[in-house]
């Protein structure tokens, strides 16, 4: 496979592809590069015939902080060309099973990254949250029709309105999360479930998938209109002011 920035380390075990998001001193706050890593370990593993299944995880204590604020900071003008939305669409149109495994934080895009997993194992301490609105932002990854889909119009709008946290225990209520697992056994156990779906009789899976998931192009016209929102937000004073304020360290973002 494609060599990976540090930030995002690939590894195989059996038939599974697992990515590994691992920037700790920035609380796996995604960047460019690790957003089109990610995507190119999605594309050579929709062509690998070896890969069955992806496992996507971050480091001990967090899974990701969303986006990197200063990448947020420096946009200017072209969302088509946005490595976070490459990604996202890339996992809507992903044909093979992925698999979650979430340990501490999962903000923005940690979290609506996991709508398009097909089974999500988070720690006790996983806390889910899409602080979208608190940043001058609009929902993304298509979460503004996933969530009230998946979890009903109430919750969705506790969380992306209010942008609440939620905890793990809530998580699983709100249909976000399959089981909660330690967070010793987390990884391994999102591996194992990962590994069982690759050793299925393919077509058959796929096929079940496709129905229990609809056209993703309608997904990624869904990204398409919510990322036009999404960039013209990016560049007004309200949303520049929030990023100014987490990167000065003035308040929490
Ligand atoms: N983008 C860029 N840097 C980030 C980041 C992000 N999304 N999240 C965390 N970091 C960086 C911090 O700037 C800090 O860097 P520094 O040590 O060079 O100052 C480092 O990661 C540690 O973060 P810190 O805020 O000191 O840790 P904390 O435990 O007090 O808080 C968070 C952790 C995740 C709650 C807090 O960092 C946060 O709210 N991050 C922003 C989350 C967010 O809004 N993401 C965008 C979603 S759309």
């Amino acid at each position: 496979m494609t060599p990976a920035p540090k930030d995002v380390t690939i590894s195989r075990e059996d038939g599974v592809a697992i990515i590994t998001i691992s920037r700790p001193d920035k609380k796996n706050a995604l960047t460019g590069a690790m957003y089109d890593a990610m995507t190119a370990v999605l594309s050579q593993s929709q062509n690998e015939t070896a890969i069955g299944a992806v496992v996507i995880t971050g480091t001990d204590g967090v899974f990701t902080a969303g986006n990197d604020i200063n990448d947020f900071l420096a946009y200017r003008d072209d969302m088509s060309a946005s490595p976070g939305l490459r990604f996202i669409k890339a996992l809507a149109r992903f044909e093979k099973p992925m698999v979650a495994a979430v340990d501490g934080l999962a903000i923005g895009i940690g979290t609506t990254m996991l709508l398009h997993c097909d089974l999500v194992y988070a720690s006790p301490s996983a806390v889910l949250k899409i602080p979208f609105v608190d940043l001058g932002l609009t929902p993304e990854g298509a979460s503004s029709v996933l969530l009230p889909r998946r979890c009903g119009m109430a919750r969705a709008s506790e969380l992306l309105l209010l942008g609440e946290a939620i905890s793990a225990e809530r998580a699983e209520r709100f249909g976000l999360v399959n089981a909660i697992v330690p967070a010793a056994e987390l990884r391994e156990h999102a591996v194992a479930k990962a590994k069982e779906l690759s050793m299925k009789p393919q077509k058959a899976l796929a096929a079940t998938r496709r129905m229990l998931r609809g056209d993703p192009a309608e997904l990624t016209l869904v990204m398409d209109k919510e990322g036009q929102e999404f960039a013209t937000r990016l560049t007004m004073p309200e949303a520049r002011a929030a990023f100014l304020a987490f990167v000065n360290k003035d308040k929490p973002a």
